[in-house]
């Protein structure tokens, strides 16, 4: 059957106490609902409709993607009021999931289950066992196990409360029989609210078989209603994704202090320390180290290359047996080739640094191609930008940039060219020769140092180093 996704999002989330619509709180850095339609995507729905309602603008720009049809709940009258504002896009053949925003864990395989539990004639609702189900609505069995009810925590009597078998909220069924369901909703109950969850009641009367799969854990069903679930959802997100590595092969050193927000692939041996956040698409060679505090996006590292403590990478890649850091940022468009370093306070900005080349100390270069086995000197900054415009820069092999050079691009610095110490380079700078460009030193014999100025002295200095007034007299 095909098979149309609907997914309650309509929610404020008061007890977030933020500005932010439900939805869109990151998780692992992306949002809520951004998780979930991933998930939904995997299952090849013929479409994807999504309830919205607070914060309607903004959680619609946040999702541009063309395959969403999205459904104004404009006030939200409760779950099952919800699912009927998407109905009438969902034709009678297709068979209907229903998702929450804000249930972000929920893997594919438990809803395919789902899916298949309810095939062409039943309703299947996603159960949970809870060791503390307080505000989840309950799964009512009868003697023989058979789902007849599900009761809101807010209208359960006692012995209904004591139920641990808690309602995810997730379901599916048939499209037709659902929209029958929902047209006999009523709202007669303690929040004054369509339930979804009372399809179940009128499926039993509809004398539709009833099925209850349990999901394999809870953290996977488990929803965001405070910053409290948020920070457990993270944290289960986590150690998921800890998991996941620690299972390929890698040496974490602390699974709990590495946050993996993004898809990672790893080769053999790699070791990863601690407070390690990686974001975005990011590759690691055989054998690479990555130090504690290394925060990673959209980086490819080769095989053997230690990133030392404290290195921001963003989309950058790094060759092989390079060595990176301590507090080295590596921003878009870096590029070392094999066995290049790179130090301390060095900052790389679409520039390539070659092969066995190193710039280890407090170094800028942006808009630069540097060769094989250059030295950069400490202190070296390519003076990139002249207010309005980017110019290149470009040190051909073998060359050696003295210490504190300033290189104002666009420039070349010849293959094999050694470059003085604190020179202000701004024409080409020959192969093979050395360049200088530095005021001589000077030493005066018999100097003084300066007396104590007196207040005349002093006020007479001070008028002499003022500006002319500018002249506006025409
Ligand atoms: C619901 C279930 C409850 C279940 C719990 C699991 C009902 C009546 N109750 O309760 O059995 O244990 O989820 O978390 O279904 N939403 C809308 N429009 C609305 C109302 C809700 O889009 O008019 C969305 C919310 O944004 C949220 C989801 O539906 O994503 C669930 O709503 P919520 O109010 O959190 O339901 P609960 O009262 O927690
Ligand atoms: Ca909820």
């Amino acid at each position: 059957m095909p098979l149309s996704i609907v997914i309650l999002a309509a929610g404020q989330g008061k007890r977030m106490k933020s500005d932010l619509p439900k939805v869109l709180q990151p998780l692992a850095g992306r949002p809520l609902l951004r998780h979930v339609l991933d998930c939904a995507r995997a299952l090849g729905p013929d479409a994807i409709h999504v309830v919205h309602g607070h914060g309607a603008e903004q959680v619609r720009a946040a999702f541009p993607e063309t395959d969403l049809t999205w459904v104004l709940q404009a006030e939200q009258h409760g779950t099952g009021h919800a699912v009927m504002q998407a109905m009438p896009a969902v034709p009678d053949d297709h068979q209907v999931l229903v998702l929450y925003g804000d249930v972000p864990l929920v893997r594919a395989a438990t809803l395919r289950e789902l899916v298949a539990a309810a095939g062409t004639g039943s309703l299947a609702i996603l159960s949970v066992l809870l060791a503390d189900p307080a505000g989840y609505g309950r799964v009512l069995r009868d003697k023989a196990g058979n789902v007849y009810r599900i009761v809101e925590h807010k209208d359960a009597n006692r012995k209904e409360l004591a139920v641990q078998e808690s309602n995810t909220g997730l379901l599916a069924a048939p499209a037709a029989a659902l929209r029958r369901w929902l047209a006999s909703l009523r709202n007669d109950n303690a929040q004054g609210e369509y339930y979804l969850t009372d399809v179940v009641t009128l499926a039993v009367k509809d004398g539709a078989t009833i099925t209850a799969v349990v999901a394999p854990t809870a953290a996977e069903v488990l929803g965001v209603n405070d910053r409290q679930q948020l920070a457990q959802l993270e944290a289960e997100y986590r150690r998921q994704r800890a998991g996941e590595l620690l299972e390929a092969g890698v040496t974490l050193a602390d699974p709990a202090r590495l946050d993996v927000r993004g898809t990672v692939r790893c080769g053999r041996d790699v070791r990863i320390d601690v407070n390690v956040v990686l974001e975005g698409e990011v590759e690691l060679g055989d054998r690479v180290v990555v130090g504690p505090g290394c925060v990673l996006r959209d980086v490819t590292v080769a095989a053997d290359t230690v990133l030392h403590p404290h290195c921001v990478l963003t989309g950058a890649a790094i060759g092989a047996r390079c060595s990176v850091g301590p507090f080295a940022r590596m921003r878009p468009g870096a590029r070392l080739l094999d066995d290049a370093h790179v130090g301390n306070f060095v900052e790389l900005k679409n520039a390539t640094l070659g092969a066995g080349s190193k710039a280890n100390h407090l170094t800028y270069l942006g808009d630069a191609t540097v060769g094989a086995k250059v030295n950069v000197g400490a202190g070296t900054i390519t003076c990139n930008y002249d207010g309005v415009n980017k110019w290149p820069t470009v040190i051909e092999d073998g060359a050696f940039i003295g210490s504190g050079a300033m290189l104002v691009a666009p420039i070349t610095i010849g293959r094999n060219a050694t470059v003085g110490a604190g020179s202000t380079i701004t024409k080409p700078a020959p192969r093979e020769a050395l360049t200088l460009a530095r005021t001589r030193q000077q030493s005066l014999a018999g100097w003084h140092r300066p007396a104590k100025a007196t207040t005349e002295e002093r006020s007479r200095a001070i008028e002499r180093a003022r500006l002319p007034e500018d002249d506006h007299s025409g």
